[in-house]
C-alpha cells in the first residue's frame, strides 16, 4: 500500500471524457489521420477497385445456400435447400471486407516494392505520403482485418486467411528471387521448371486469397468437404486466370486503361508468362534476357518486341482461358443458383477484362 502516491488526475480526466463520448482512440485509429483517411477512401469509396474478391465471396456464400444438408451443408442456421439465392450470412458479409482489407493491405505493399506511383487510377499512397507512411497504412489495414477475422470466432477460417497472409509474402519473395528462373535458358526442362516456377508463385501471390477465402466461405455455413474442396478449386482457378490476365494487360494496354502503370514488369525485370512463352520461339534471346532480368540497356524494348513477334501474348490468353474454364466446371459441379450462374459470369468476365 502506498500511502505517499498522490492521484495524477490527467489519466483520470482523460477517461472521463471517453465516457462523455470523446473515444481517445478514435484520434489514434479514426479517420483524422490524413493518412489513414486516405488509406478508408481507398478501400471504401474509389469506384476503380474491382471488388472481385468480395464479390466472389458473397457469390459463393449464395450459392452455397442451394445446397441441401444431404449435399455437404450441415448447419441448420440459413439452409434450408431454395433455388432463390438467400443473402448471405452475417459472419460471410464480414469475411467479404476482410478479403477487400487484406487485398488492399497487399497493394499498398506492393506498389512501395513496385514503386508504382499509380494505382486505380489516383496517386498510389505512397506517391503522396511516401514509402514508410505506406507500409504502416498496410500493416493498419492488415491489423484492422486481423481484428475482424477474429470476431469471426471461428478458428479453421482464422487458419485458412492467415495461411492467405503468409502465401502473399511468401509470393512476393519467389518473384523477386526467381531462382528457378535465372538458372533456365528459357527452353526445354528449365523452360518447363520456369513456367511452373512462375504459376506456383502466382498461385501464392493471387490464387491463395481467393480459393481460401472461397472455401472459408462454406465453412462458415457448415458445408462440407466436398464443397469445401469445389470452392477452393473455383477461388484457384480464378486466381491464376486473373493473374494471367494482369501479366498479359502489363504488355497490351496503355496506363490510362489500367489506372496504373503499364510494361511494368519489364521495367522491374519480372519475366511473365508471355515471355516465358516467348522464350519458346526465341530460346537464346529472350532467356539471357530473363537471366539478367532485363538490365542491359534496350533489354525492355526488345523483350516486347520479341514478345509481340512470338506467340507468347496467345499462349498466356489461352492458359487464362483454360483456368477459367476450370473454375466454371468446378462452379457447375455446385447446385443450380442464380449465384451459382454469377460465378460463371465472373470467371468470364476476368479473362475477358482490359483493364
Ligand atoms: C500485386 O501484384 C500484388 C499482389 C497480388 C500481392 C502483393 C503482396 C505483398 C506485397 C506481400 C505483403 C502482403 C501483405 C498482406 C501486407 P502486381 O504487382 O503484379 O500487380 P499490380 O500491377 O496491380 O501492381
Ligand atoms: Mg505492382
Ligand atoms: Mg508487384
Amino acid at each position: 500500500l502506498d500511502l505517499q502516491r498522490k492521484p495524477r488526475l490527467d489519466l483520470l480526466a482523460g477517461w472521463a471524457g471517453a465516457a462523455r463520448g470523446v473515444d481517445p482512440f478514435k484520434s489514434l485509429l479514426g479517420s483524422d489521420h490524413p493518412v489513414l483517411e486516405a488509406c478508408a477512401k481507398y478501400f471504401f469509396e474509389l469506384d476503380g477497385g474491382k471488388k472481385i474478391r468480395p464479390t466472389m465471396v458473397l457469390l459463393i456464400s449464395r450459392a452455397v445456400a442451394a445446397h441441401a444438408p444431404a449435399q455437404g451443408v450441415n448447419g441448420s442456421r440459413a439452409f434450408t435447400s431454395t433455388s432463390e439465392s438467400p443473402t448471405p450470412l452475417p459472419s460471410q458479409k464480414r469475411l467479404a471486407e476482410i478479403t477487400e482489407m487484406i487485398h488492399t493491405a497487399s497493394l499498398f505493399h506492393d506498389d512501395v516494392i513496385d514503386e508504382a506511383d499509380e494505382r486505380r487510377g489516383v496517386p498510389s499512397i505512397n506517391k503522396i505520403y511516401g514509402n514508410k507512411m505506406a507500409i504502416l497504412a498496410g500493416d493498419f489495414l492488415l491489423a484492422r482485418a486481423s481484428v475482424s477475422l477474429a470476431r469471426l470466432r471461428n478458428i479453421e477460417v482464422v487458419e485458412l486467411l492467415s495461411t492467405v497472409i503468409e502465401h502473399l509474402v511468401k509470393g512476393e519473395v519467389m518473384q523477386s528471387r526467381p531462382q528457378a528462373l535465372l538458372d533456365g535458358s528459357g527452353t526445354g526442362e528449365n523452360g518447363q521448371a520456369a513456367l511452373e516456377y512462375y504459376l506456383h508463385k502466382n498461385f501464392y501471390k493471387t490464387g491463395s486469397l481467393m480459393a481460401n477465402s472461397c472455401r472459408a466461405a462454406v465453412l462458415l455455413a457448415g458445408g462440407g468437404d466436398a464443397l469445401q474442396y469445389q470452392a477452393f478449386a473455383y477461388g484457384r482457378h480464378v486466381g491464376l486466370a486473373f493473374q494471367l490476365v494482369d501479366d498479359v494487360l502489363d504488355f497490351e494496354q496503355t496506363s490510362e486503361t489500367l489506372g496504373k502503370p503499364a510494361l511494368n514488369d519489364l521495367r522491374h525485370g519480372l519475366a511473365t508468362a508471355p515471355v516465358l512463352l516467348a522464350a519458346r520461339t526465341f530460346p537464346d534471346e529472350v532467356g539471357d534476357m530473363v537471366k539478367r532480368k532485363f538490365a542491359s540497356e534496350g533489354d525492355v524494348e526488345r523483350a516486347l518486341d520479341l514478345v509481340q513477334r512470338s506467340d507468347g501474348l496467345k499462349k498466356a490468353k489461352d492458359l487464362a482461358l483454360v483456368q477459367a474454364e476450370q473454375a466454371m466446371e468446378a462452379a457447375l459441379t455446385m447446385n443450380p443458383s442464380p449465384a451459382r450462374d454469377g460465378l460463371i459470369k465472373l470467371a468470364s468476365l476476368v479473362v475477358n477484362r482490359t483493364s
